[in-house]
C-alpha cells in the first residue's frame, strides 16, 4: 500500500526522503515523488512510475531543492501508475500525499469542477489537493484549509500536507490509515511507520484516529477528531538494525524463512514455561462457548489450522472467516465468545473493520506482529507473534509464528477447559519447545526442494493438496506459489479432488501433496493413486515412513523430518515457502515485490 514520508529537516531533504521511501519499498508501490518547498518559498516536485530508482535517476538530472517536503510511494487504486497520477498532487499553493481512498471523491470532483477547478489526473488524491487549494483561496490560512478540507472527506485515509511559502510547515491527518510522528533534534519526521523512521529517530508517537497534527521543526501539536488538542504519548520505539538488512541473503523472503528457527523459539519462550502457558493478560477459556477467528490471506489460512486444533484438542467450536466477508454479513456474536483477529501488520483495513464490528459484543484478543498497530492497540488482548520486522511481501515467518501462537493458545483452552490432562499437557509443551529444531532439519532439506521447485517452474498450473489440518496449508502452498511465481495455482482438500478439480489432472499439472504420516495417511495416498491414474505427476512431502510407504511410485519424494501429528502444519509450511522461493528465483519474478501485490493492505 501507498508509503508516506515527510521532513522538515536542516538539510536538503529530497536525499533524506528518497531513503525512508526505499524503506518502504516493502509496502508494495508502482510509482513514487517528492515535493519539497524550495528556498524562494514555492513549491516543486519530482515523480516516476516505477522502482524508486527513477525517482533516484530523475532527482540527478532534475535535482530538488528545499529542507521540507514529502514523499510517496503510491499503490495504484484510482488511475494506473503514471506520472500524472504519482503523488504528491499538487494544487496551486498546496501539495498532498496520501494513503487510503477518499469515498467521496466523485462528488467532490463534481463540485469542484462547477467551481472552476480542472483536474489533470484520475486520482481520489487530486479532489483533496483542490479542495484544500479551495479554502486556501477563498482566504483560510493553512491549518484552517486542510481542518475544512478534513471535514469534507469520507473513507479512511492518512495525509500529509505542504504549503507554498511554509517552509517550517507540515500538516498531516490519520482517519483509517495509520501514520507515526518522529521528533529529531530541530528537525522533525512523518512515516506510514516506524521502519521509515528509524535511522533518524526512534522517538515516534502514533496519530490516534481522527487526528491531526501540525508540524513545526519545534514540535507537534495534535488535535482529535473534535478538534481539541490533545497530548498523545512519545514512545521509544527502537528497531533492531539487523532486522533491516538482507544479512547476506539475496532476498527479504530468504532471510525470513531462514530466521524461523529462530523467531519461533522466541515466540515458544515468551509464551510456555515447563508447564505453563502465560498470556499478557489472561483469558479463561472455561468461561468462552464460541470463538471466532477473523483475518486475510495467510493468516485466514493460519485461523484455518487452528480451528483444528481447537476443536480436537480443546473441544470449543470455533468458526473462522474471512474478513472481508465478515464484516458486512453482521453475524450474531454472544458475550461468551472469543473474537480472535490475526494479523501480521496489524493494519489490514478489512480485519479492522471486522475488529470494531465485534468490539462491545464479545471479548476481543489479536494475534499479531506489529505491536503498535491498530489491531494490537484496539484489542482487549494483544498477543504479540515475536516474528520481527516482516519485509518480503510473501508473508513466511509471521505465518508459522502465527500458527506458534494458536497453537499455545489452543493448548491453554485446553487446559482450562479440563480437555487435556496434566502430563499430556507437558508432553506438548516439550513437543513445541523441540520445534525449532525440527525446522532447521527442514531447512536443510532446501537443496532438494530447489531441484524440485526448478522442475515446478515449467508448469501453468499446480494443485496442492492436503487432507485434515494439512488442508489450510495446500491452501498457504497454492497463495505463496502464486503470489511469487505468478504460476497458477490452488489448493484443495485431498477428499474434495473427485468432486470436481480431478478433470484438470494430466501429465502437465503437478500436484503437490501435504501428508506426514498421520491416521489420514492412508486416505491421502488414495486421492494421490486416483491422481497418478490419471497420469498426474506427484510431489509428496512428507516423513520417511510416508516416502518409504508411498514414495516409490511418484514423481518426487521431499522427506521432512519426523514431527509430532499436531505441529505438522509448523513444519509443512517450510518447504511450501521454499518451493514458492525457489520456483519465482526459477522464473526469475520479483520475489520480494511481486507485481500488484502490496504488503499491508490498508483499503477495502
Ligand atoms: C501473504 O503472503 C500475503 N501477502 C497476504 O495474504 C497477507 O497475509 C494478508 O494481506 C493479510 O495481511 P496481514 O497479516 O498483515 O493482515
Amino acid at each position: 500500500m501507498c508509503g508516506i514520508v515527510g521532513v522538515l529537516g536542516t538539510h536538503e531533504v529530497s536525499p533524506i526522503i528518497l531513503e525512508a521511501l526505499k524503506r518502504l519499498e516493502y509496502r508494495g508501490y508502482d510509482s513514487a515523488g517528492i515535493a519539497t518547498v524550495r528556498g524562494d518559498g514555492k513549491l516543486d516536485r519530482r515523480r516516476a512510475v516505477g522502482k524508486l530508482v527513477n525517482l533516484s535517476d530523475l532527482l540527478v538530472h532534475e535535482p530538488l531543492s528545499g529542507k521540507a517536503g514529502i514523499g510517496h510511494t503510491r499503490w495504484a487504486t484510482h488511475g494506473a501508475p503514471s506520472v500524472e497520477n504519482a503523488h504528491p498532487h499538487k494544487a496551486g499553493p498546496v501539495a498532498v500525499v496520501h494513503n487510503g481512498i477518499i469515498e467521496n471523491y466523485a462528488e467532490l470532483r463534481t463540485e469542484l469542477a462547477a467551481a472552476g477547478y480542472a483536474f489533470e489526473t484520475q486520482t481520489d488524491t487530486e479532489t483533496v489537493a483542490l479542495l484544500a487549494q479551495s479554502f486556501l483561496e477563498s482566504g483560510l490560512p493553512p491549518r484552517r484549509a486542510a481542518e475544512a478540507t478534513m471535514a469534507r472527506l469520507t473513507g479512511a485515509f492518512a495525509l500529509a500536507f505542504v504549503f507554498d511559502n511554509e517552509p517550517d510547515l507540515m500538516i498531516a491527518a490519520r482517519r483509517g490509515s495509520p501514520l507515526a510522528i518522529g521528533y529529531g533534534d530541530g528537525e522533525m519526521y512523518l512515516g506510514s511507520d516506524a521502519i521509515a523512521l528509524a535511522p533518524m529517530t526512534d522517538r515516534i508517537t502514533y496519530l490516534e484516529e481522527g487526528d491531526m497534527a501540525i508540524l513545526t521543526r519545534e514540535g507537534a501539536t495534535i488535535h482529535d477528531g473534535e478538534g481539541h488538542e490533545v497530548a498523545r504519548a512519545i514512545k521509544q520505539i527502537a528497531i533492531d538494525p539487523t532486522q533491516l538488512e538482507k544479512g547476506g541473503h539475496r532476498h527479504w523472503m530468504s532471510k525470513e524463512i531462514a530466521e524461523q528457527p529462530g523467531v519461533l523459539a522466541d515466540a515458544i519462550a515468551h509464551y510456555a514455561s515447563e508447564d505453563a502457558i502465560k498470556l499478557p493478560q489472561d483469558i479463561d477459556f472455561s468461561g468462552i462457548d464460541r470463538v471466532v477467528m477473523i483475518a486475510c490471506g495467510t493468516a485466514f489460512y493460519a485461523c484455518q489450522t487452528a480451528k483444528y486444533w481447537f476443536e480436537k484438542i480443546a473441544r470449543l467450536p470455533v468458526e473462522v472467516d474471512i474478513a472481508s466477508e465478515f464484516r458486512y454479513r453482521e453475524p450474531p456474536i454472544g458475550p461468551n465468545t472469543l473474537a480472535v483477529f490475526v494479523s501480521q501488520s496489524g493494519e489490514t483495513a478489512d480485519t479492522l473493520a471486522a475488529l470494531r464490528y465485534c468490539a462491545g459484543k464479545a471479548r476481543i484478543a489479536s494475534v499479531v506482529n506489529v505491536s503498535e498497530s491498530s489491531i494490537a492497540r484496539e484489542s482487549d488482548i494483544a498477543l504479540p507473534i515475536l516474528a520481527g520486522t516482516e519485509i518480503g511481501v510473501a508473508s513466511t515467518k509471521a505465518f508459522t509464528c502465527q500458527l506458534t501462537v494458536l497453537h499455545l493458545l489452543a493448548l491453554k483452552a485446553a487446559r482450562d477447559r479440563g480437555q487435556i490432562e496434566p502430563a499430556i499437557f507437558g508432553e506438548m509443551l516439550r513437543d513445541l519447545r523441540a520445534l525449532p529444531g525440527l525446522i532447521n532439519q527442514a531447512l536443510a532439506v532446501g537443496p532438494d526442494i530447489r531441484e524440485t521447485a526448478f522442475a515446478l517452474s515449467e508448469a501453468e498450473d499446480i494443485l496442492f493438496l492436503g487432507r485434515g489440518q494439512m488442508y489450510p496449508l495446500a491452501l498457504e502452498g497454492a497463495l505463496k506459489l502464486k503470489e511469487i511465481s505468478y504460476i497458477h495455482a490452488e489448493g484443495y482438500a485431498s477428499g474434495e479432488l473427485k468432486h470436481g478439480p480431478i478433470a484438470l489432472i494430466d501429465d502437465s499439472v503437478p500436484v503437490i501433496v501435504m501428508a506426514p504420516t498421520d491416521e489420514l495417511f492412508d486416505k491421502t495416498v488414495s486421492n494421490m493413486q486416483e491422481v497418478m491414474a490419471r497420469h498426474g505427476r506427484i510431489v509428496l512431502v512428507t516423513d520417511a515412513d510416508g516416502a518409504a510407504t508411498a514414495g516409490n511410485d511418484t514423481w518426487r519424494v521431499l522427506t521432512m523430518p519426523t514431527a509430532p501429528s499436531q505441529l505438522a502444519p509448523i513444519l509443512y509450511a517450510i518447504p511450501a515457502q521454499l518451493l514458492a522461493y525457489h520456483t519465482a528465483i526459477a522464473k526469475g519474478t520479483d520475489v520480494d515485490q511481486p507485481r500488484n501485490l502490496a504488503k499491508s493492505v490498508t483499503v477495502e
